[in-house]
């Protein structure tokens, strides 16, 4: 196919986006939120002052992406210690927000585990917040950090199992910096394959039905000058037959002890055609995404999102009209059932790959997988 598909970014803005803030204004400590239900419209920045502000946010998409959740959600705990509110209370409803991704319950802990400890060591209220705030902003720092070991090895990775470069590279749902502290997961393997010279083009399926794809992955990849393209989920099959795919690149939710994947609902179909077509299939993941606790696949609450969202068009270039149902545009008859979980699960035998901080899993088993999580633990 020729490069005529290929559009080349040139919003040459930061490639790193701050997705999240925290800042001190003399009212009081908040939480700033770039809001990612308006992207790529407008960018507009959310403040939250309290827990149920930030439940609310994460609830309806503002801010998403596994390693963000996390990121978030330690703040948020912060946020309810420091401004004197029932810690424990926001903890609960954090954590709860949304089910799949295993990062929002990993960092509500982090930063809840840090408050009671420094109570139990006599600390007051004051003290108790600042650990909270602390092991947020530790967390934030470590995820960044995390995004740019992956970013190594994943692009080793992509010269091992094809060498020479010349990469075109399908990707699904978000993975850049809108969903972590630093350059984010999969997203960061392409942005380093395009620094080198070595991305021939990003493939960006539109991820239906809330369009991460096209509103968000498109808005990194355009402001990172990279070679990036649009395609509906549906045309993905016609595009691997055609041979116009070198590799998948995906995110994850949730990694279980088995090596299954919890990712954006459409990863699961692309695995099965990525191996029908002989292509790697490769998840890029912090360890903070392992969840050795959970067994296998099976075992993942996959989130169930309203079927509004399938029967409406609500995407913030389009003008929302009435407010019956999700007060969009209906895009099928009133009162149709939809099926919309937002997630799927891919099992470990059609995953190539998991690329951590702390190295690749491949082949991708239960003892590789503890192993990286022990070796994320000693250091
Ligand atoms: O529902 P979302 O937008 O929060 O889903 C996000 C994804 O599925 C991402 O692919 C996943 O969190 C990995 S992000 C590095």
């Amino acid at each position: 196919m020729a490069d005529q598909y290929a559009h080349s970014g040139d919003d040459k803005r930061p490639t790193e986006i701050p997705a999240i803030r925290w800042e001190e204004p003399p009212e009081g400590p908040v939480l700033v939120l770039l809001d990612q239900t308006r992207l790529p419209v407008e960018e507009v920045e959310l403040v939250c002052t309290d827990a149920p502000a930030l439940v609310e946010a994460i609830r309806s998409l503002a801010v998403r992406g596994a390693p963000l959740l996390g990121i978030a959600g330690a703040y948020g705990v912060a946020l309810a210690a420091v401004r004197g509110f029932d810690v424990e209370e926001a903890a609960v409803a954090l954590a709860g927000a949304r089910p799949t991704a295993v990062n929002l319950a990993v960092g509500v802990r982090r930063a809840r585990s840090a408050h009671e400890a420094a109570l139990a060591d006599g600390g007051d209220v004051r003290q108790a917040a600042a650990a909270a705030l602390a092991a947020a902003r530790q967390l934030h720092r470590e995820d960044a950090e995390a995004s740019g070991r992956m970013a190594e090895h994943g692009l080793a990775l992509l010269e091992e199992l094809l060498p020479g470069g010349g990469h075109r590279i399908l990707t699904h749902c978000n993975t850049g910096s809108l969903v972590s502290g630093g350059e984010g997961t999969a997203f960061a393997v392409a942005l380093a394959a395009h620094r080198t010279g070595r991305l021939r083009r990003l493939w960006v399926d539109e991820t239906r039905p809330l369009l991460q794809g096209a509103r968000l992955t498109a808005y990194e990849a355009a402001r990172s000058g990279m070679a990036y393209t649009l395609l509906t989920d549906n045309a993905a099959g016609s595009l691997f037959a055609a041979g116009e795919v070198d590799a998948v690149l995906i995110g994850a939710d949730r990694i279980t002890a088995d090596g299954s994947v919890a990712n954006k609902v459409g990863s699961y179909p692309l695995a099965v055609l990525a191996r029908y077509h002989h292509v790697p299939f490769i998840v890029v993941a912090p360890v903070t995404t392992v969840d050795l606790d959970t067994a296998d696949g099976a075992s993942v609450e996959v989130e169930q999102r309203p079927g509004h969202e399938v029967t409406e068009v609500t995407a913030p270039q389009v003008p929302v009209v009435g407010a019956e149902a999700g007060g969009g545009i209906a895009v099928a008859p009133l009162g149709t059932q939809a099926y919309n979980p937002a997630f799927d699960v891919t099992p470990a035998e059609l995953v190539t790959a998991i690329v951590t901080e702390e190295g690749v899993v491949s082949p991708v088993t239960a003892e590789a997988l503890a192993e990286v999580c022990a070796r994320s633990r000693r250091a």
